[in-house]
């Protein structure tokens, strides 16, 4: 497995304070408890080699396999972390993956499945979990799956997911992979706070639900339509049988 050095890192991107740590249970975990500490160096990246309890969206459970990314970060949110700021940050999150990941595929197009997956050839090669905390801070869990060939996955990850290495035919360096993603980061949350309806923009640039039909399961209730894309401040918009919708939070239904 490609080594993580923290100097390397340091020196590298815009994260001021590492934990590289071997096993966790989930980074996100004690990202968001270095996050209630006010005294706590931000930002801070929390990265492991080995997940014993990852964790994804809708409390699903995250696999991690050997060699490949899972981290967190805790800083100061770019944006207000209400309702209207936290779509944003999390396809904002999105986008920066896609745009770390593109070079690394070439022809194969990487892009965003709603709410803030990143697909390449229908598979999912990254997922991102976003919890806005106290004191404005915000924890962003990214997990990317680098290398190997998945067959000790399960059964539901060997069918939905791949890796780098699948799609690219070799497997990229890890740190290399890791600086990448942490200054694509960088860049997009100083877009934010400028011009946060660019993000919304690229983030529509990388839909690749445009034209499907969708199921959004949303507060308390189901809306089904054709997707139209991204909306600048980043809701997915749908052409329903009732007109148009722009929905800002929830999950597809059947994943
Ligand atoms: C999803 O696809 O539902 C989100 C997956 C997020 C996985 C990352 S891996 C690093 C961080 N630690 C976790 O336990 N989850 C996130």
């Amino acid at each position: 497995m490609g080594g993580l050095h923290p100097s390397t890192i340091l020196r590298n991107t815009f994260v001021r304070n590492v934990e590289h740590l071997e096993e966790v249970t989930s980074t996100q975990d004690v990202a968001r408890q270095r996050a209630t500490i006010p005294e706590t160096t931000l930002p801070l990246l929390v990265v492991a080699d080995r997940q014993t309890a990852g964790r994804g969206r809708d409390d699903r459970r995250w696999w991690t396999g050997e060699g490949n990314l899972a981290f967190s970060l805790v800083l100061e949110s770019p944006l207000p972390l209400q309702q209207e700021g936290l779509p944003l940050v999390s396809l904002g999150a999105a986008v920066a993956v896609v745009e770390a990941l593109q070079p690394l595929l070439e022809s194969i197009r990487v892009g965003i499945h709603w709410p803030n997956d990143v697909l390449a050839a229908d598979r999912k090669l990254s997922g991102i979990l976003v919890h806005g905390t106290v004191r404005r801070r915000l924890v962003i869990g990214i997990g990317i799956n680098l290398a190997g060939r998945l067959d000790n996955a399960p059964a539901d990850v060997q069918v939905r997911a791949a890796t780098l290495e699948d799609l690219a035919g070799k497997a990229p360096d890890r740190e290399a992979v890791l600086i990448g993603v942490l200054k694509r980061l960088d860049a997009v949350f100083s877009t934010l706070a400028d011009d946060p309806a660019e993000i919304g923009r690229r983030a529509d640039a990388c839909c690749l639900q445009r034209g499907s039909l969708l199921a959004v399961r949303t507060t308390g209730t189901s809306v089904e339509g054709r997707c139209l894309g991204i909306s600048a401040d980043g809701g997915l918009i749908l052409e329903t049988p009732a007109g148009q919708r722009v929905i800002y939070a929830g999950s597809l239904a059947g994943g």
